[in-house]
């Protein structure tokens, strides 16, 4: 019964949130031991450039320039002018995560380089950003998801799906909400050089198809995983701790002014930071505290590993605990239905809060995402 999670002050008869079919997201099923959490290693990273081109290296690595305190950065200045937006609409599902594994697969296989086998010692290949999404769902009120899960060769592969939700929230953007997409990427451009001696260029286009991203290897409780994350960029001190452990996360937020504007930056923004840079060991985030209109009126850096203490005063707020045991329920979850291994199969597990997790399977659907050169490719 993976779908059951162990050792915990189970939920109480007749309630039956557990059916093997389904599974519960209710935080206090949750609340148990902390699961043992491997200290992500990175096996490689790689690059996509201004046209969204893959190269498997670190071409597109940023180096973090400090700025002021104070340092009133003008985050609208270029919107109209000076951005390149990546188009959003094309789905590159598992793609870049693929192109990266075929070219590295030495590294990652089961028994080296002997004829016997060349599957993967991996049991699950994804983003980091879907893990994201599992650790923070015994938390999220609002948004839902879909991920799509093919087990090829051993290995489950997740991808997500679109909801049809998330489609229409895109579509009725407000310009005010399109240009405060845009606020984030221009903090990176302020704080962010080409190089270890460079300075940033905010008079430079800015271009969301370019993007470093680090490849990492962790086990949590037992699942082996391996899954990719966009990062901004590095402390520039060439004797700074090997990766993942030099890499910073940028982040914006509105400043706050107010004790229920500084409860809420704990209670969800706090919460998708720290399940975001947690994953892949990214020990501390930079914050921007922007304005009203665009500026940036302070800086400020959040340890990873100082984050939980942070929150511990708020009354009835989020456990770190609850996110990575709900995320290892979820995965043993997946490895108990998805039990087909072929790549044409998709078992689609479908999740809208206050609801359980449920699933659908599909055969040669429009859902499948393994892509036939990487197929092909990893059965020769
Ligand atoms: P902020 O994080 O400052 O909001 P990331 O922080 O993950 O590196 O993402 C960089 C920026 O991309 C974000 O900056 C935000 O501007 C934009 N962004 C990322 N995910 C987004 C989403 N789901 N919706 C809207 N904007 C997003
Ligand atoms: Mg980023
Ligand atoms: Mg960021």
């Amino acid at each position: 019964r993976p779908n059951r999670p162990q050792n915990q002050s189970g939920p109480s008869r007749g309630q039956n949130p557990h059916s093997s079919l389904s599974l519960s997201t209710r935080r206090e099923l949750y609340e148990r031991d902390f699961p043992v959490y491997k200290q992500p290693v990175e096996v490689g990273c790689f690059s996509l450039d201004s046209e969204r081109r893959f190269f498997n290296d670190g071409r597109q690595m940023r180096y973090y320039v400090e700025p002021d305190r104070s340092p009133n950065f003008d985050l609208r200045d270029g919107y109209k002018d000076r951005f390149i937006k990546r188009d959003d609409s094309v789905k590159e599902k598992l793609d870049h995560m693929l192109r990266w594994i075929l070219a590295n697969r030495s590294k990652l296989s089961a028994r080296g380089t002997t004829a016997s086998s060349c599957d993967l010692d991996i049991d699950f290949v994804t983003w980091r950003g879907h893990l994201t999404k599992l650790l923070t769902a015994p938390y999220e009120t609002r948004e839902g998801w879909q991920l799509a899960v093919t087990r090829f060769r051993g290995t489950l592969y997740i991808s997500e799906v679109e909801t049809e939700a998330a489609r229409r929230d895109q579509e009725n953007r407000t310009e005010r909400h399109e240009e405060m997409m845009y606020w984030g990427y221009k903090f990176e451009q302020y704080t962010c050089a080409d190089t270890d001696h460079g300075r940033p260029d905010p008079g430079g286009v800015l271009n969301t198809n370019e993007a470093f991203c680090t490849v990492v290897q962790t086990r949590l409780a037992d699942h082996r995983l391996l899954f990719s994350g966009e990062v901004d960029c590095r402390d520039k001190d060439p004797n700074a701790p090997a990766a993942p452990a030099c890499y910073i996360e940028l982040k914006t937020s509105a400043e706050i002014c107010t004790p229920k504007q500084r409860s809420n930056f704990h209670r969800f923004k706090l919460l998708k930071w720290w399940a975001q840079s947690f994953l892949p060991g990214v020990p501390r985030v930079v914050a921007g505290f922007r304005d009203e209109e665009g500026v940036v009126v302070a800086v400020e850096t959040f340890p990873i590993s100082k984050i939980s203490h942070l929150i511990k005063n708020e009354h009835n707020c989020w456990k770190p605990t609850v996110c990575m045991n709900f995320c290892s329920d979820f995965l043993s979850f997946v490895k108990h239905i998805a039990t087909e291994d072929n790549p044409s199969v998709v078992y689609l597990l479908s999740w809208e809060p206050r609801r359980d997790v449920t699933f659908s399977v599909h055969r040669d659907s429009p859902y499948c995402f393994l892509p036939h050169w990487f197929v092909e490719e990893m059965t020769s």
